[in-house]
Protein backbone atom coordinates (compact mmCIF):
# COMPACT_ATOMS: atom_id res chain seq x y z
CA UNK A 1 0.00 0.00 0.00
CA UNK A 2 1.36 3.33 -0.78
CA UNK A 3 2.10 5.93 1.72
CA UNK A 4 0.20 8.59 1.16
CA UNK A 5 1.38 11.11 3.86
CA UNK A 6 3.61 12.92 1.01
CA UNK A 7 0.88 13.85 -0.74
CA UNK A 8 -1.28 14.73 2.23
CA UNK A 9 1.30 17.26 3.57
CA UNK A 10 2.06 18.60 0.21
CA UNK A 11 -1.63 19.11 -0.72
CA UNK A 12 -2.07 20.57 3.19
CA UNK A 13 0.62 23.14 2.39
CA UNK A 14 -0.75 24.13 -0.87
CA UNK A 15 -4.23 25.02 0.49
CA UNK A 16 -2.52 26.67 3.08
CA UNK A 17 -0.98 28.94 0.21
CA UNK A 18 -4.44 29.39 -1.42
CA UNK A 19 -5.80 30.34 1.53
CA UNK A 20 -3.23 32.66 2.07
CA UNK A 21 -3.96 34.22 -1.27
CA UNK A 22 -7.44 34.68 -0.81
CA UNK A 23 -8.90 31.30 -1.99
CA UNK A 24 -11.95 29.50 -0.21
CA UNK A 25 -12.74 27.22 -2.40
CA UNK A 26 -11.64 23.83 -3.56
CA UNK A 27 -10.51 23.79 -7.26
CA UNK A 28 -11.89 20.72 -8.98
CA UNK A 29 -8.61 20.59 -10.37
CA UNK A 30 -6.89 20.04 -6.26
CA UNK A 31 -9.40 17.43 -5.87
CA UNK A 32 -8.52 15.36 -8.99
CA UNK A 33 -4.51 15.93 -7.56
CA UNK A 34 -5.72 13.47 -4.57
CA UNK A 35 -5.45 10.64 -7.18
CA UNK A 36 -2.22 9.04 -7.75
CA UNK A 37 -0.24 10.04 -10.77
CA UNK A 38 -1.49 8.54 -14.19
CA UNK A 39 1.02 5.74 -15.79
CA UNK A 40 3.37 7.31 -18.21
CA UNK A 41 3.27 5.77 -21.29
CA UNK A 42 7.14 4.71 -22.18
CA UNK A 43 8.79 7.14 -24.74
CA UNK A 44 12.22 6.83 -26.98
CA UNK A 45 13.70 10.09 -26.45
CA UNK A 46 15.23 11.90 -23.52
CA UNK A 47 12.38 15.07 -24.17
CA UNK A 48 9.00 14.71 -23.37
CA UNK A 49 6.91 16.01 -26.64
CA UNK A 50 5.40 19.31 -25.58
CA UNK A 51 1.89 19.02 -24.30
CA UNK A 52 -0.97 20.44 -26.70
CA UNK A 53 -1.25 23.80 -26.80
CA UNK A 54 -4.16 25.25 -23.99
CA UNK A 55 -7.18 26.40 -25.11
CA UNK A 56 -6.43 29.17 -22.29
CA UNK A 57 -4.31 29.97 -19.81
CA UNK A 58 -4.72 27.47 -16.46
CA UNK A 59 -5.98 30.20 -13.76
CA UNK A 60 -5.88 27.44 -11.21
CA UNK A 61 -3.37 25.57 -10.38
CA UNK A 62 -3.95 22.10 -8.23
CA UNK A 63 -2.81 19.34 -11.04
CA UNK A 64 -1.41 21.90 -13.66
CA UNK A 65 0.74 24.04 -10.93
CA UNK A 66 4.15 25.14 -13.10
CA UNK A 67 7.34 24.93 -11.40
CA UNK A 68 6.99 29.08 -11.71
CA UNK A 69 4.37 29.11 -9.49
CA UNK A 70 5.39 26.92 -7.21
CA UNK A 71 8.49 28.45 -6.92
CA UNK A 72 6.45 32.05 -6.22
CA UNK A 73 4.54 30.48 -3.53
CA UNK A 74 7.63 29.75 -2.15
CA UNK A 75 8.03 33.53 -1.92
CA UNK A 76 10.88 34.78 0.18
CA UNK A 77 10.46 31.32 2.81
CA UNK A 78 10.96 31.80 6.11
CA UNK A 79 8.61 28.88 7.26
CA UNK A 80 11.67 27.41 8.67
CA UNK A 81 14.84 28.35 10.79
CA UNK A 82 17.37 27.89 7.69
CA UNK A 83 15.56 30.74 5.80
CA UNK A 84 17.43 32.87 8.46
CA UNK A 85 20.87 32.17 7.41
CA UNK A 86 20.62 31.14 4.03
CA UNK A 87 22.10 33.56 1.34
CA UNK A 88 19.88 31.87 -1.99
CA UNK A 89 16.76 29.97 -1.74
CA UNK A 90 17.52 27.33 -4.10
CA UNK A 91 14.97 25.82 -6.30
CA UNK A 92 15.85 23.50 -8.81
CA UNK A 93 17.70 23.44 -12.19
CA UNK A 94 16.72 21.70 -15.26
CA UNK A 95 14.11 21.43 -17.68
CA UNK A 96 10.19 21.55 -16.21
CA UNK A 97 9.66 18.55 -18.81
CA UNK A 98 12.47 16.27 -17.34
CA UNK A 99 12.03 12.59 -17.84
CA UNK A 100 14.27 12.27 -15.17
CA UNK A 101 14.68 14.03 -11.75
CA UNK A 102 17.61 13.91 -8.76
CA UNK A 103 16.78 15.25 -5.53
CA UNK A 104 20.05 15.81 -3.30
CA UNK A 105 19.99 16.49 0.26
CA UNK A 106 20.19 20.43 0.84
CA UNK A 107 22.28 23.31 -0.73
CA UNK A 108 25.68 23.56 0.33
CA UNK A 109 28.13 26.35 1.14
CA UNK A 110 28.86 26.79 -3.37
CA UNK A 111 24.84 26.40 -3.83
CA UNK A 112 23.67 29.04 -1.29
CA UNK A 113 25.99 31.85 -2.85
CA UNK A 114 24.64 30.83 -6.35
CA UNK A 115 21.32 30.26 -6.50
CA UNK A 116 21.78 26.73 -8.33
CA UNK A 117 21.99 22.79 -6.70
CA UNK A 118 24.74 20.76 -7.83
CA UNK A 119 27.73 23.47 -8.27
CA UNK A 120 30.07 22.58 -6.27
CA UNK A 121 32.06 19.50 -5.96
CA UNK A 122 29.22 17.35 -5.76
CA UNK A 123 27.51 19.07 -8.45
CA UNK A 124 31.01 18.17 -10.28
CA UNK A 125 30.66 14.41 -9.51
CA UNK A 126 26.63 14.68 -10.18
CA UNK A 127 27.89 16.57 -13.98
CA UNK A 128 30.60 13.45 -13.83
CA UNK A 129 27.46 10.55 -13.28
CA UNK A 130 24.63 12.52 -16.15
CA UNK A 131 27.73 12.70 -18.38
CA UNK A 132 28.50 8.72 -18.02
CA UNK A 133 24.85 7.96 -18.78
CA UNK A 134 25.24 10.37 -22.41
CA UNK A 135 22.73 13.02 -20.80
CA UNK A 136 22.86 16.41 -20.28
CA UNK A 137 22.80 18.55 -17.23
CA UNK A 138 19.75 20.42 -19.51
CA UNK A 139 17.85 16.91 -20.12
CA UNK A 140 17.02 16.48 -16.66
CA UNK A 141 15.83 18.42 -13.40
CA UNK A 142 17.77 18.81 -10.30
CA UNK A 143 16.56 19.92 -7.06
CA UNK A 144 16.74 19.05 -2.99
CA UNK A 145 14.49 17.98 -0.01
CA UNK A 146 15.70 21.37 1.35
CA UNK A 147 16.02 24.33 -0.68
CA UNK A 148 18.35 26.63 1.97
CA UNK A 149 21.43 25.41 3.11
CA UNK A 150 21.67 23.83 6.52
CA UNK A 151 24.43 25.87 8.39
CA UNK A 152 27.84 24.06 8.82
CA UNK A 153 26.39 21.93 6.04
CA UNK A 154 24.90 19.58 8.77
CA UNK A 155 21.97 16.98 7.08
CA UNK A 156 18.58 18.61 7.11
CA UNK A 157 16.22 18.55 10.86
CA UNK A 158 12.86 16.65 10.38
CA UNK A 159 11.47 19.79 11.37
CA UNK A 160 12.96 21.30 8.36
CA UNK A 161 12.44 18.33 5.84
CA UNK A 162 8.42 18.07 6.93
CA UNK A 163 8.07 21.97 6.12
CA UNK A 164 10.32 21.95 3.18
CA UNK A 165 9.40 18.62 1.42
CA UNK A 166 5.89 19.91 0.21
CA UNK A 167 7.37 21.68 -2.36
CA UNK A 168 9.18 19.14 -3.53
CA UNK A 169 6.47 17.11 -3.72
CA UNK A 170 4.66 19.65 -5.65
CA UNK A 171 7.64 19.72 -7.97
CA UNK A 172 7.53 16.41 -9.11
CA UNK A 173 3.65 16.85 -9.22
CA UNK A 174 4.65 19.46 -11.78
CA UNK A 175 7.30 17.99 -13.72
CA UNK A 176 5.73 14.22 -13.44
CA UNK A 177 9.13 12.74 -14.26
CA UNK A 178 9.30 9.20 -14.97
CA UNK A 179 12.16 8.01 -12.76
CA UNK A 180 13.44 9.59 -9.63
CA UNK A 181 16.64 9.41 -8.67
CA UNK A 182 17.29 9.99 -4.80
CA UNK A 183 20.99 11.06 -3.96
CA UNK A 184 21.89 9.52 -0.67
CA UNK A 185 20.22 9.02 2.82
CA UNK A 186 18.36 12.32 3.52
CA UNK A 187 16.34 12.16 -0.39
CA UNK A 188 15.88 8.47 -0.03
CA UNK A 189 14.15 8.34 3.89
CA UNK A 190 12.33 12.09 2.98
CA UNK A 191 10.89 11.02 -0.19
CA UNK A 192 9.85 7.39 0.71
CA UNK A 193 9.42 8.03 4.51
CA UNK A 194 11.76 5.67 5.73
CA UNK A 195 14.44 5.50 7.99
CA UNK A 196 15.91 2.52 5.93
CA UNK A 197 19.75 2.78 5.62
CA UNK A 198 20.39 3.70 2.03
CA UNK A 199 22.65 0.73 1.61
CA UNK A 200 19.72 -1.04 1.99
CA UNK A 201 17.15 0.70 -0.34
CA UNK A 202 19.72 1.37 -3.22
CA UNK A 203 19.69 -1.12 -6.27
CA UNK A 204 16.26 -1.08 -7.45
CA UNK A 205 13.54 0.79 -7.74
CA UNK A 206 10.66 1.64 -4.58
CA UNK A 207 7.14 3.25 -5.97
CA UNK A 208 6.87 6.87 -5.27
CA UNK A 209 3.23 7.68 -5.54
CA UNK A 210 3.47 5.76 -8.90
CA UNK A 211 6.85 6.79 -9.68
CA UNK A 212 9.50 4.61 -9.80
CA UNK A 213 12.80 5.77 -7.76
CA UNK A 214 15.85 4.82 -7.45
CA UNK A 215 17.77 5.66 -4.15
CA UNK A 216 21.53 5.75 -5.03
CA UNK A 217 24.70 7.37 -3.06
CA UNK A 218 25.00 10.63 -2.69
CA UNK A 219 27.59 12.39 -4.82
CA UNK A 220 29.78 13.51 -1.59
CA UNK A 221 30.29 9.83 -0.51
CA UNK A 222 31.64 9.24 -3.94
CA UNK A 223 34.08 12.36 -3.61
CA UNK A 224 35.12 10.75 -0.36
CA UNK A 225 35.62 6.80 -1.20
CA UNK A 226 37.48 7.47 -4.02
CA UNK A 227 36.14 8.00 -8.25
CA UNK A 228 36.99 4.65 -8.78
CA UNK A 229 35.44 2.20 -6.21
CA UNK A 230 33.08 0.30 -5.74
CA UNK A 231 30.76 2.72 -4.61
CA UNK A 232 30.85 4.02 -7.91
CA UNK A 233 30.54 1.09 -9.76
CA UNK A 234 27.47 0.91 -7.65
CA UNK A 235 25.97 4.14 -8.64
CA UNK A 236 26.43 2.87 -11.81
CA UNK A 237 24.82 0.25 -11.89
CA UNK A 238 21.68 1.75 -10.36
CA UNK A 239 22.04 4.63 -12.92
CA UNK A 240 21.93 1.44 -15.79
CA UNK A 241 18.60 0.14 -14.29
CA UNK A 242 17.50 4.01 -14.66
CA UNK A 243 18.70 4.20 -17.97
CA UNK A 244 16.90 0.45 -19.12
CA UNK A 245 13.57 2.27 -17.46
CA UNK A 246 13.70 5.05 -19.78
CA UNK A 247 14.40 2.89 -23.04
CA UNK A 248 18.33 4.80 -23.47
CA UNK A 249 20.70 3.25 -24.49
CA UNK A 250 23.15 1.61 -21.59
CA UNK A 251 26.80 3.11 -22.52
CA UNK A 252 29.57 0.13 -21.96
CA UNK A 253 31.77 1.29 -19.37
CA UNK A 254 34.96 -1.15 -18.39
CA UNK A 255 35.42 -1.64 -14.71
CA UNK A 256 39.33 -1.87 -14.36
CA UNK A 257 40.48 -2.54 -10.75
N1 LIG B 1 24.65 18.40 -1.97
C1 LIG B 1 23.31 18.29 -2.12
O1 LIG B 1 22.69 17.38 -1.59
N2 LIG B 1 22.71 19.21 -2.85
C2 LIG B 1 23.33 20.20 -3.46
O2 LIG B 1 22.69 20.99 -4.14
C3 LIG B 1 24.74 20.26 -3.30
C4 LIG B 1 25.38 19.37 -2.55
Amino acid sequence: MTDQRPLYASLTAYLEDLQESGIDGIPPELMAAAQPLPPTPPAAVMAQSPPPPAEEPQEIVGLHETLEQIRKSLGACQRCKLGATRKNLVFGVGTPRARLVFVGEGPGADEDSQGEPFVGDAGKMLNRIIAAMELKREEVYICNVVKCRPPQNRPPESDEVQTCSPFLFRQLRAIKPEVVVALGTSATQALLQTKVAISKMRGKFHDLDGIPLMPTYHPSYLLRTGGNSDSFWSVWDDMTQVLQLLNLPVPNKSRKK
